[in-house]
């Protein structure tokens, strides 16, 4: 297939690009390189010993989409392009807005001008909201999501769904991701958060690594096993191949359909914490302070309909994604360098 891949030089992106490549695909990166490195692709062209084309662009131009789309012969969208920090949406919501709600609404006019009708979305579990019943279905009641961010990314759920209710030649899917973690087992791709890391893989690793002191643990009076919040952590090869099964199904059907992309298993910020040490043969320095505004107590899928409806389920566990993310990190300490 031709593949238009938004965002194929961020985290996800280039382990789908990876993925894309290896099953054979066309594919050309649209990215604007705002939160990403050329040599992210650079790398993956080495990998997969292949070239790909790259647009250095914003989804928000929509000539610039026409141009592209209009070369014609594209089979598929996979739209990963946007911003996803959490805490910034919360000060800067119209940037959120603008970027991941306008800038997916260009991007589907122009696919809808240009008569391309596949299209694969990267949305997130944030958009179920604080939820006590564990696991969450696709048919779990959506709850108010906590920040901008999510509400962006439902929006465009939305968005879509009433497009493809609109015009049935399109077949989108939508993939609700819960953490990924981890990085190519080269080593020669991974995440390479700017600034100070937000999330709870890429903070320890720097701790692991002697970039950052020590690890805050936000909150351990959660109602859990161990107090401290739980989550779905998926491989990151794991979820990319997630995308090319949604793509296949797609070949056959022209339907909006949303899946959860997750293990189905939780695990505590402990029991992360004490995988790491297992996997670097540190003891990572901790201390535990208050929770962090915005979080819930526990997060997990359920991923039974996309193993039936795709044939698909997450094969890799917390300390494979724990030793490929270390070892990406090892071999990166700075990631892909100056940006
Ligand atoms: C995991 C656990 C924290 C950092 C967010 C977004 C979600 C998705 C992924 C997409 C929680 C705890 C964390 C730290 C800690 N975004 N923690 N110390 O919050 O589940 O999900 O990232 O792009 O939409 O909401 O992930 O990794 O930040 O936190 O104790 O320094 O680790 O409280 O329990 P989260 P996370």
């Amino acid at each position: 297939m031709k593949i238009l891949l938004t965002g194929g030089a961020g985290y996800i992106g280039s382990h789908v690009l990876v993925c894309c490549l290896q099953a054979g695909h066309d594919v050309c990166v649209l990215d604007n390189f705002s939160n990403s490195s050329p040599e992210a692709i650079t790398r993956v062209e080495a990998l997969c010993e292949r070239k790909v084309h790259v647009e250095r662009g914003d989804i928000r131009d929509i000539a610039l989409l026409r141009r592209i789309l209009s070369e014609g012969g594209f089979d598929a969208v996979l739209h990963f392009a946007g911003v996803k920090a959490v805490g910034e949406s919360v000060a800067k919501p119209l940037k959120y807005y603008d970027i991941n709600v306008a800038g997916s609404i260009t991007l589907a006019q122009a696919m809808q001008e240009a008569g391309v009708y596949r299209l694969v979305f990267s949305s997130t579990a944030a958009v179920y909201g604080d939820q006590s019943a564990m696991p969450l279905t696709e048919t779990s009641a959506l709850g108010q999501a906590a920040s901008p961010y999510g509400r962006s990314k439902r929006m465009v759920e939305q968005v879509f769904e009433d497009l493809q209710m609109s015009d049935p030649r399109f077949g989108i899917a939508i993939l609700r991701y819960f953490n990924p973690v981890g990085a190519h087992p080269s080593g020669r791709i991974g995440e390479d958060p700017r600034g100070e890391p937000a999330n709870l893989v890429p903070y320890a690793m720097q701790v692991a690594v002697g970039q950052r002191e020590v690890l805050s643990v936000f909150g351990d009076d959660y109602p859990t096993s161990d107090g401290t919040g739980v989550r779905d952590y998926i491989h990151i090869m794991d979820l990319a191949q997630g995308h090319l099964a949604a793509l296949d199904y797609l070949v056959s059907t022209s339907e909006y359909r949303v899946w959860n992309l997750g293990t189905g298993r939780g695990h505590s910020v402990k029991e992360v914490i004490n995988c790491l040490n297992e996997v670097t043969g540190k003891v990572l320095p901790l201390r535990i302070v208050e929770r962090r505004p915005g979080d819930t107590a526990q997060c997990w899928a359920d991923p039974s309909k996309a193993v039936a409806d795709l044939d698909w389920h997450a094969t890799r566990g917390l300390h494979d994604m724990l030793a490929d993310h270390w070892r990406w990190q090892q071999q990166n300490p700075d990631g892909y360098g100056k940006r």
